[in-house]
């Protein structure tokens, strides 16, 4: 927290506790670097500052505005959300997690991100660069997405919501990055389990199946059916689990669909035990 404090990156949306704003940024910023984001969500509040506006706004408009950030389906879900915001809401982002969570482009991650940032829950939005965090630092090992998400909340302070999660997204941004780690200079190099042991090969991030480098499959179904295959040469997936296991963390629907292709081909089944899972045939 005391290195968060002094190095914390001045980004707009941190500058904001409005739940609409922040839920803007935090889907931009699900497959985008903060840094591409920035203009974007500039000129995105100040067009449609409150979902109202949004909901009122031709949906051409919502589309025009994200061009070049890509992945123009979170524009469209955007402009349902705040449909649904305006229609069922009263105009104001919900607070509760499953509300967010019945929000058309709202998975996991979001939900909590908009929790964390704009309500101060404790609770952790987890997101490759938590994962690499948790399991490099505190597990020293390759960790299931749930067990990682249980690991997250257990370590947010109940006090300080907001700062820990940001302080965690700029310690993988600028520290303990996916290829060049800067161990020396990294706040948590003392208690750190993988540098502990020496940084062992493989970096227990790298044999994460989130931890795909980007390449031109970056975003396409093949990716995500291959990370989901690797997550279930390792253990069963619960439904919940999909998305992230995916790493489409906010796009649960897209992850059921390649499931469902999964089972169809036969490659894996729903288990008809006590609690509902996907393993591999
Ligand atoms: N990535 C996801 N959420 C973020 C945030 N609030 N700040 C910086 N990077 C992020």
């Amino acid at each position: 927290m005391a290195w968060g404090a002094d190095h914390r990156r001045t980004l707009p949306w941190r500058e904001t506790r409005d739940p609409w704003c922040i839920l803007v940024s935090e889907i931009m910023l699900q497959q985008t670097q903060a840094d591409r984001v920035v203009p974007y969500y500039e000129a995105f509040v100040g067009a449609f500052p409150t979902p109202q506006a949004c909901a009122a706004a031709p949906v051409g408009d919502v589309v025009r505005l994200w061009s070049g950030l890509g992945y123009n389906r979170r524009a469209l879900n955007l402009h349902r959300a705040a449909t649904v915001i305006t229609a069922e809401h009263g105009g104001r982002v919900p607070h509760d997690d499953g509300a967010l969570r019945a929000l058309p482009g709202v998975g996991v991650y979001t939900a909590r991100a908009v929790r964390a940032f704009a309500f101060a829950d404790p609770v952790a939005p987890v997101d490759t660069n938590v994962m690499r965090i948790l399991s490099r630092c505190v597990s020293g090992e390759t960790r299931s997405v749930a067990e990682t998400q249980r690991l997250a909340d257990a370590l947010v302070p109940s006090d300080d919501a907001w700062a820990f999660n940001q302080t965690v997204f700029d310690l993988g941004a600028l520290v303990c990055t996916g290829t060049r780690p800067a161990c020396g200079i990294c706040p948590l190099n003392r208690q750190c389990v993988w540098r502990r042991r020496g940084r062992p090969d493989p970096d227990p991030w790298r044999a994460s199946p989130s931890a795909r480098p980007q390449s031109r499959f970056a975003g396409s179904t093949r990716q995500g059916r291959g990370r989901l295959v690797d997550a279930l040469r390792r253990g069963v997936v619960t439904p919940e689990g999909l998305a992230l296991a995916c790493g489409w963390p906010d796009d649960p629907a897209r992850a059921h669909d390649v499931a469902a292709a999964l089972v169809a081909e036969g490659f894996a089944h729903w288990s008809t035990g006590r609690s509902r899972v996907l393993a591999l045939r």
